[in-house]
C-alpha cells in the first residue's frame, strides 16, 4: 500500500498561499461510499471519491469480496451492489494498509457473514488497538480473533447469527460506531448505539441515504437488522481533513487569500473552523447545495493575528484529525494554547501528541505535553529538521509550518502522505508553498 520509500518533503520560508482550489474527496465518505454501495442493491455512482491509498484499499479489499467495481477514473467510480447478503469469500488475506477506517469499519461489516476473513495492513496499523471494535462486536456473537494484545492480524469467523446490542462506546469513535451498526445491518432486533461525545456521523447519513432505517437523537443512533440499502448516487464532498493545512496555511502567512471550493461541512466535522475563528482567523463560508446528505460550501481564508486559546473540550472529537495543523497555528499564535481530553491523538497513525511535540521542539518552539493535551506558546518557528513518522498529517502540518519559519524546514518520513492526499505536494506548490519533494530508496 505505502511507497517503499522514504519520501521527503524540504520547505523554504516565505511565500504565501494564493488561488482558487479544490482539495481531494472526503476520505471517511470515500470508505463509506464503497462499503454501503457493495452492499446495496443496484448500480452506485460515486463522483468526487478519493483516489488515495486508504480509500483504494478498501476498494480493492470489496473487489477480494467478489464486488465489482468499475473506476476509478477521475473519481468515478460504479459499483455493482450485491445485496446484503451477497459478499463471497476473499482468496487471500484482506491487506488494509495503513487504513484504521478500513479495518475496524470492516470488522462491523464482516462480523455476520459465513466465511472466514483475514484482516492486516503495515506496521503503524497492525500496532492500532482493535479490541474497541472486537469487543462490542463479540458481544453481538461475532467470533474475531486479535493477538494477545488486541492487535491485527484479525481473523472474523463466520458467526451463527448476530443478536442486536445496546452499547455504550467508552470512547468518542465514529469508527467504533460504525462497526457496530455495520454489524446491527446483520443481528436480531434493535442495535443501540451510545456516544459520550459527538462523533462525525457520515455512516447514518449514508444508510439515510440509501434507504436504510436509521434513528439517530441525542447522542443515541438505533438500526435494526434485516433492512435493504437501494443504490444512489454519491457525490464526495471535499475533506475538511485536507483543506484544514490551506486554511492554517493562508491563515497564517502574511499576503494569503485562498478559496476552497466544495468542503464537506458537516455539523460534525467543522471544529476546525471554530478552533481557527476562536484563535482570530478570518474564514467565511459560502454555504452551497448538500451533495448526497453531506453539507458543503466554499471556504475563503485570508491572513489575521493568531491568538492562544483553551480549545474546549467537547469540540476535541470534532477536529480529531485536525490537531496535528492546528499545533502548527497555536504555535503562529499570540500567547498559549491549552489542548485536554485528546488521549485519542496517542492512537492515530503514530502518538500525535508526542511526535507533534518532538518536530516543535525541534523548531524551538515550547511545548510541554501531558497524558491527555499539551500546552504550548507561541513563538517564532525555527528551521530545521523534523521526522513525521509515517504519519500523512503530521507530514502536511509541519510542510506548512515552512510557511513561517527563519529557514528551510526538511520533513522525513513522509510518504504516507498519499494515503489521503494523494497530489499534495503539487496542489501546494501551485498555490505557492515552497515546498519539493525527494524521494530516498530505502
Ligand atoms: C474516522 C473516524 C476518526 C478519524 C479517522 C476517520 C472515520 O477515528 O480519526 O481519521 O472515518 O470514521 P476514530 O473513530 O478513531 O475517532
Amino acid at each position: 500500500m505505502t511507497s517503499a520509500s522514504n519520501r521527503q518533503f524540504r520547505v523554504t520560508p516565505g511565500g504565501c498561499l494564493r488561488g482558487d482550489i479544490r482539495v481531494p474527496g472526503d476520505k471517511s465518505i470515500s470508505h463509506r461510499a464503497v462499503m454501503l454501495g457493495a452492499i446495496a442493491e443496484g448500480i452506485t455512482e460515486v463522483r468526487g471519491f478519493l483516489e488515495g491509498d486508504d480509500a483504494m484499499a478498501t476498494l480493492s479489499a470489496m473487489r477480494a469480496l467478489g464486488v465489482a467495481i468499475d473506476g476509478p477514473k477521475q473519481g468515478a467510480l460504479q459499483i455493482n451492489g450485491v445485496g446484503l447478503r451477497g459478499l463471497s469469500a476473499p482468496a487471500g488475506p484482506l491487506d488494509l494498509g495503513n487504513s484504521g477506517t478500513s479495518m475496524r469499519l470492516f470488522c462491523g461489516l464482516l462480523a455476520g457473514q459465513t466465511f472466514t476473513a483475514e484482516l492486516v495492513g503495515d506496521a503503524s496499523l497492525m500496532r492500532r488497538p482493535m479490541r474497541r471494535v472486537t469487543d462490542p462486536l463479540a458481544r453481538m456473537g461475532a467470533v474475531i480473533h486479535a493477538t494477545e494484545a488486541g492487535t491485527a492480524p484479525l481473523s472474523i469467523q463466520p458467526a451463527s447469527g448476530l443478536h442486536a446490542i445496546d452499547y455504550a462506546m467508552p470512547m468518542a469513535s465514529a469508527q467504533v460506531k460504525s462497526a457496530v451498526l455495520l454489524a446491527g445491518l446483520y443481528a436480531r432486533g434493535q442495535t443501540k448505539v451510545t456516544e459520550p461525545g459527538i462523533t462525525r456521523d457520515h455512516t447514518e447519513r449514508m444508510l439515510t441515504a440509501f434507504g436504510y432505517p436509521v434513528e439517530s437523537h441525542g447522542g443515541e443512533v438505533r438500526v435494526s437488522g434485516g433492512g435493504r440499502l437501494t443504490a444512489g448516487p454519491i457525490d464526495v464532498p471535499a475533506d475538511i481533513s485536507s483543506a484544514a493545512f490551506f486554511l492554517v496555511g493562508a491563515a497564517i502567512a502574511a499576503g494569503s487569500s485562498l478559496t476552497l471550493r466544495d468542503v464537506g461541512l458537516n455539523p460534525t466535522r467543522i471544529g476546525v473552523i471554530e478552533i481557527l475563528r476562536r484563535m482570530g482567523a478570518q474564514i467565511d463560508i459560502e454555504p452551497a447545495s448538500s451533495a448526497g446528505g453531506e453539507p458543503v460550501g466554499t471556504l475563503h481564508v485570508t491572513p489575521a493575528p493568531l491568538h492562544g486559546i483553551e480549545i474546549p473540550t467537547d469540540w476535541v472529537p470534532l477536529a480529531i484529525d485536525e490537531f496535528p495543523v492546528l499545533f502548527i497555528a497555536a504555535a503562529c499564535a499570540h500567547g498559549v494554547t491549552t489542548l485536554s481530553g485528546a488521549e485519542e491523538l496517542r492512537v492515530k497513525e503514530s502518538d500525535r501528541l508526542a511526535v507533534m511535540a518532538e518536530g516543535l521542539t525541534a523548531l524551538g518552539v515550547a511545548v510541554e505535553t501531558r497524558a491527555d493535551g499539551l500546552t504550548m506558546t507561541g513563538g517564532p518557528i525555527q528551521g530545521g529538521r523534523v521526522h513525521a513518522h509515517g504519519d500523512h498529517r503530521i507530514a502536511m502540518a509541519f510542510a506548512m509550518a515552512g510557511l513561517v519559519a527563519d529557514g528551510p524546514i526538511e520533513i522525513s518520513g513522509c510518504a504516507e502522505v498519499d494515503t489521503s492526499f494523494p497530489g499534495f505536494v503539487e496542489l501546494a506548490a501551485q498555490v505557492g508553498l515552497r515546498i519539493s519533494a525527494v524521494e530516498q530508496a530505502t
